[in-house]
């Protein structure tokens, strides 16, 4: 199967999150800091809702990051979309609102922001999920650089590469397993994503081999980032880049 490339080239450093720990996760305020303090790319997670809409939150469950309850999958649009997702990082975010795909993607286009979309998939849902996000994205960026999307899960990876053929695609492990080329291969993915502390210099070689880039999280440290770096990694997700970033810059 032929890997479908990435229209840009990868920056050293994503914005984990949207704007890492410097906004609440996984919205438009983080992706505007982002912006603002010259990083080009961010990652965001994407999960879908009951009605089957794409909306930016990492966890299955609404509790941590917004004031509302219960599972995301489970509560429809016009109850995600009035959600406060800024007041539980600090007061000066509250009104922050929990952002769907589309006006995500919105934002990254006026900005100019490269994406990076993980696809999250709740428990049960992951081949639904990756067809969605993978269609969505498609259409989202119609006629731009096309985001690398990733996911841990290879379920929807497999549906996302079926739905969207020529969409780059990211394999992502925690520690990636002896067998990860193959299974990298299998859905065509083009990086491999994983834990900067769980990479070993031979999956380093190995994918160096394969011409396939390194992405590694979570990097909060400029020294550690520029160790990755010289060891071969292309770029690290940082919750950080008001210190990270400046090691990213070219
Ligand atoms: O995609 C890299 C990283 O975001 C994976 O971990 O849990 O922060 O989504 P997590
Ligand atoms: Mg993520």
């Amino acid at each position: 199967m032929i890997r479908p490339r990435l229209g840009w080239s990868l920056p050293r450093v994503f914005a984990h999150r949207c704007g890492g720990a410097l906004a609440p996760e996984n919205t438009l305020s983080g992706l505007r800091i982002a912006a603002m303090l010259g990083v080009r790319a961010v990652e965001f997670d994407v999960m879908l809702s009951a009605d089957g809409s794409p909306w930016l939150i990492h966890d299955e469950t609404l509790e941590r990051t917004t004031d509302g309850c219960g599972r995301v999958c489970e509560t429809r649009d016009d109850r995600l979309g009035v959600l406060d997702a800024g007041a539980y990082q600090h007061p000066s975010f509250a009104g922050e609102t929990l952002p769907s795909l589309e006006s995500a993607a919105r934002l990254c286009r006026k900005l100019g922001l490269l994406v990076n979309v993980e696809i999250k998939p709740a428990a049960g849902l992951a081949a639904t999920t990756g067809e969605q996000v993978a269609r969505q994205v498609r259409e989202l960026w119609a006629g731009t650089d096309l985001p690398l999307v990733s996911s841990f899960s290879e379920v929807a990876l497999a549906a996302a590469r079926e739905a969207a053929p020529d969409l780059p695609l990211g394999s992502l492990f925690e520690r990636p397993p002896a067998d990860w080329l193959a299974r990298a291969n299998q859905v065509a993915a083009l990086s491999l994503h994983c834990d900067a502390y769980a990479l070993d210099d031979s999956v380093l070689s190995a994918a160096w081999a394969s011409d396939m880039p390194v992405l590694c999280y979570t990097v909060n440290d400029p020294l550690t980032a520029a160790a990755l770096f010289r060891r071969g990694v292309t770029a690290v997700f940082s919750d950080r880049i008001d210190r990270v970033g400046r090691v990213g810059l070219d």
